[in-house]
């Protein structure tokens, strides 16, 4: 997908500070992001951060300009901001801002370029619990839901005033993938259900210590959320991750191996489409001691048993499902997946160099692999975030679909 351009208009709350997470994320799902802020907004937090964030100049005011030249160029600049981006998200709306919204007053740059915008708009209150819950506010927000303002409903949590309850700015992840699913609209996974499994599993040597890996999940976490964005049925099985469930997406938890097996068995026949991002371990110890293991002064021997191969297990049965595998290496990435493609019985396989540390592969944001197909083909996507790899392994996915189709027929 091209970038999409989104202008965000901060407002005035103690979640401003949140904002520029949002940023972020927008822009790890390969959007471009120009920010708007109102006066208030600029109390809790520096455009300066927004511009780093960014690479760009963030709006600050109807007329901070300084010539004549300049205050008639930016007499207009809300229409031109209007016109370059396709959606406008305003988080976190204050209840002002709600209310200068719902009644069309246009009295700094954010109101007037929420009059003028005619792309997509997505507002995501955060405010105290009562100001939420009082009657002008949900008056104005059925106003803007009516008009087709697209609302992300603020969380349940202890608010900033000391309080606890409905009010606190949606996580910034959520309102990101709320912005993607509003703005895809392709649907080219309907009728789909696509299994991923994601994140390490650990393997127990007593009750406080286990065998794990550097997995975060977040690339399993990715291809589960751009599968939904798309319209597939998505059963996410995942490893102990720290990361937020994808909103769409049943989310199945388990710690070992073999815990991940029986949940990808109990599902499989469900699946059309099989995405095995997860990071399983090798080994466990088979009979895990009930007490934790005394320190000595002795050398420790571990004597460890395969666990069960999941992707090669489910390479042997499978029938008309299309199955992905990934492949982490530290050397000769290509040729490991290709080996890996044949021996799992897999109709791609992502190749993952983890051995550098220059930002990809494990824990990080972006990634940078290598697709290898049962048709033959090799595919470099070059180093972008999970969110847009995960993207393209979708699209790959589906060509390579057709492909099968077409030459079975
Ligand atoms: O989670 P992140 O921090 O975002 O990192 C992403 C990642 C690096 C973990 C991911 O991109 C990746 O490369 N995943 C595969 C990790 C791996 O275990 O690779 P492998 O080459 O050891 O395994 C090959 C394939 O067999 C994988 O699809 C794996 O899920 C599967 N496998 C492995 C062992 C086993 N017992 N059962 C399996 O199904």
């Amino acid at each position: 997908m091209e970038p999409v351009p989104v202008v965000l208009g901060v407002g005035g709350g103690i979640a401003a500070y949140k904002a520029a997470e949002l940023a972020r994320a927008l822009m790890e799902r390969g959007c471009t992001v120009e920010t708007v802020m109102t006066a208030a907004a600029q109390e809790f937090v520096q455009p300066l951060t927004f511009a780093a964030l960014t690479g760009r100049k963030v709006i600050t005011s109807m007329f901070g300009a300084r010539t004549a030249d300049e205050v008639l160029a930016s007499s207009v600049e809300h229409i031109a901001v209007a016109q370059r981006n396709r959606v406008l998200v305003v988080a976190p709306a204050t209840a002002n801002l709600l209310a200068g919204f719902a009644h069309g007053l246009a009295g700094d740059f954010l109101s007037t370029l929420y009059l003028a915008f005619q792309g997509r708009v997505v507002l995501c209150p955060a405010m105290n619990t009562a100001m939420w819950e009082h009657p002008a506010t949900q008056e104005n927000l059925a106003t803007l839901r009516r008009r087709g303002d697209l609302i992300v409903d603020p969380e349940a949590g202890e608010l900033a005033c000391g309080t606890v309850g409905v009010g606190r700015l949606a996580d910034p992840q959520r309102i990101a993938a709320f912005v993607m699913r509003a703005l895809d609209d392709r649907r080219d996974l309907e009728g789909e259900t696509v299994l991923v499994t994601a994140g390490p599993t650990r393997e127990p040597l007593d009750p406080v210590r286990f065998i794990s890996n550097r997995s975060s999940g977040k690339m399993g976490y990715a291809v589960a959320e751009a599968a939904a964005a798309r319209g597939a049925r998505v059963i996410l099985i995942s490893g102990p991750v720290t990361l937020p469930a994808p909103d769409g997406v049943t989310l199945v938890h388990v710690q070992t191996a073999r815990e991940m097996y029986d949940a990808v068995m109990s599902h499989l026949d469900e699946a059309t489409i099989i995405v095995k991002t997860a990071a399983v371990a090798d080994y466990h110890l088979a009979d895990v001691p009930p007490q934790k293991v005394k320190k000595t002064a002795m050398r420790l021997s571990l004597e460890l048993d395969p666990t069960p191969d999941i992707l090669a297990e489910i390479g042997r049965h499978k029938h008309d499902q299309l199955l992905v595998g990934f492949a982490a290496e530290t050397e000769n990435v290509t040729a490991e997946a290709r080996r890996k493609l044949k021996s799992k019985n897999c109709d791609m396989i992502v190749g993952n160099l983890v051995s550098h540390s220059d930002g990809v592969g494990f824990e990080s944001d972006n990634n940078e692999v290598v697709l290898v197909t049962r048709t033959g083909e090799t595919i470099p996507l070059p180093l972008a975030s999970k969110l847009v790899i995960a993207g393209q392994i979708l699209d790959h996915i589906l060509k390579l679909r057709l492909a099968l189709h077409a030459s079975q027929s």
